[in-house]
This record gives structure tokens, C-alpha cells and sequence, in this order.
């Protein structure tokens, strides 16, 4: 069945006009060493992986979008998601940026190939990392629409595949609340990431023993401790680091790494921008 609704899915899509152009390639000419980074995901998720790259790359300036108005992404169809990931797309080129970071999992792992060729600048995403030991037992946590992406059912066959309907969502609404914040432990940089979010229920599914927890939801690193606790005997991994990296591959590839003496910096839009910004104070390493 999941099948069949991705292809009739994969169908609307395709007839989509694209807002942004259908360009293949991007023209490499255009494109400015010293222009801005887009990140996005649908939330506070890929703050995630915007600390990570301002501290591997201090010189560049980066833009992150956040589109919590619209999360959580992981139960929404391909075609909503295409329109969602689109606009951001948009919003970042409208500032001429060099290249956007799809901080998020589910858009990387469904609709990214569509995106790509709808995007005038180079898009890299951010997944599950590839586990090369399959004998390794491999728990992978994520969102419904990961978990019955392609990328998943190529790279994650040998592993239990937990698809998390709610976990994101209460992590978006729930970490970010009034409560949370206005704690004195708030004020010294400590969230009480728990409140309101039931892990065990959520985790309930998860009842074997594991070697490796991958979390493939960016939301989900802002619990990597508790899940953590939860999981003692594995190692818990995620694909923030390697976003990064591909990241700055690319950007040395093309030429557009920005001159080492500028100052970098980071710059929060849409209408969560002040929501971000404090969350991404909160970011564990
Ligand atoms: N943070 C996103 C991910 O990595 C999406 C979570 C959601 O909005 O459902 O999958």
C-alpha cells in the first residue's frame, strides 16, 4: 500500500509546476564565495545542525528558516511536502545565497531529488548515516515519512525501523514552552527536555537490545542524552556531522568557501526567528 500512495504521490508531484525554474544544473558563475548559507527544516530540528556548522565553518554567514508554522513534516504527504521545502528553497534564493543545507530528514529522504533539480544552488541533505556493519543490531528512529522513503528501505533493510509519529512534534511544541523557558535552570542553559514528552511511550516499540540507535529525525538530537540513558548498551548516532561535512566538501569543490578573514555569523527568518534563535542556545553537543 505504501508503495502504490508513493507512486501516485511521486505522480503529483511530477505535475507540480516548479516556481523556481527546472534547471538540472545550477550555473556555477552565479554563485559567490561570499554570499550567505540557507539551512532549513520544519522546526527547531536542524538547529542541529546549524551550531555544528557555524563551529566547523566561523567564517561563513548562515540564514536558517525554521518553518514551525507548518510542522511536524513527518506525516505530511510528498506532494505538501515538495510545496513546503519549495518555498523555503525560495525564500533562501530571494537572499542569494551560495548553497542551502536541508537540515531536515524527511525532505532529504523523499522529495530531495525533485527539489534538486528545482534549485538553482547545490542542496545537500542531512540522513540517517549509512551503517556499514550489518551485523550490528540497528535500531533507526525516525519520522513515518522516512521510514517509508526509498533511502530507508535501500540502506536500513538489515535494522528494525522505528517510525515515530509523534516524537517530533512533541519536541517542537513541548521544548519550546513558556514553562521550559522561563525555569531558572533555562537561564543557565538547561531545558527540562522531558516535560510533557512521554520517551517511553513513544520508545515502546523499541524493545529489543541494540548496538547502534541511529536518530534520523534532527528534532530528535535535542534528546540524544535521554535516549541515550535508554539505550545503554549502544552507540547513538545521527546524521548531523556528516550534513556538515558534505557541506563544506562542496563548498571547497565549487571554490565558494568565503575569504578566512571575513567574520561569519548566523541570521534567524520567518516568523519563528525568535524561537529559533533561543532554542539554538540549547543545542547539546
Ligand atoms: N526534523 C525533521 C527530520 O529530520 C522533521 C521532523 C518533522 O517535522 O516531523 O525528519
Amino acid at each position: 500500500i505504501f508503495n502504490k500512495l508513493s507512486r501516485a504521490a511521486k505522480r503529483t508531484v511530477t505535475n507540480l509546476k516548479p516556481i523556481i525554474g527546472n534547471k538540472s544544473e545550477f550555473n556555477k558563475t552565479l554563485l559567490n564565495p561570499n554570499a550567505p548559507i540557507g539551512v532549513f527544516d520544519s522546526g527547531i530540528g536542524g538547529l542541529n545542525v546549524l551550531k555544528r556548522a557555524a563551529v566547523k565553518l566561523p567564517h561563513e554567514y548562515f540564514i536558517y528558516f525554521g518553518d514551525n508554522e507548518n510542522a511536524p513534516y513527518g506525516n505530511k504527504s510528498e506532494n505538501e511536502l515538495f510545496v513546503l521545502a519549495k518555498n523555503a528553497v525560495l525564500k533562501f534564493t530571494s537572499r542569494g545565497v551560495k548553497a542551502i543545507v536541508v537540515a531536515c530528514n524527511t525532505v532529504s529522504s523523499s522529495v530531495f531529488d525533485e527539489l534538486k533539480s528545482a534549485s538553482p544552488v547545490p542542496l545537500i541533505p542531512t540522513l540517517p548515516p549509512i551503517v556499514k556493519n550489518k551485523t550490528k543490531r540497528t535500531l533507526l528512529m525516525c519520522t513515518p515519512n522516512t521510514a517509508k522513503s526509498d533511502f530507508v528501505s535501500k540502506n536500513y533493510a538489515f535494522a528494525q525501523v522505528l517510525p515515530l509519529p509523534f516524537l517530533a512534534a512533541e519536541i517542537e511544541r513541548y521544548l519550546y514552552s513558556k514553562d521550559n523557558l522561563n525555569t531558572a535552570a533555562a537561564k543557565v542553559g538547561e531545558l527540562n527536555r522531558l516535560e510533557n514528552i512521554n520517551l517511553d511511550k513513544d520508545l515502546r516499540g523499541a524493545y529489543g537490545i541494540y548496538d547502534i540507535v541511529v536518530l534520523g529525525c534532527t528534532h530528535y538530537s535535542f534528546l540524544k542524552k535521554e535516549i541515550a540513558a535508554r539505550f545503554k548498551s549502544a552507540k547513538v548516532i545521527s546524521g548531523e556531522q556528516k550534513a556538515v561535512s558534505d557541506l563544506k566538501r562542496t563548498l571547497t569543490k565549487l571554490s565558494l568557501l568565503r575569504e578566512r578573514g571575513l567574520k561569519g555569523g548566523v541570521e534567524f527568518i520567518g516568523n519563528s526567528a525568535q524561537k529559533n534563535e533561543r532554542m539554538f542556545n540549547f543545542v547539546q553537543n
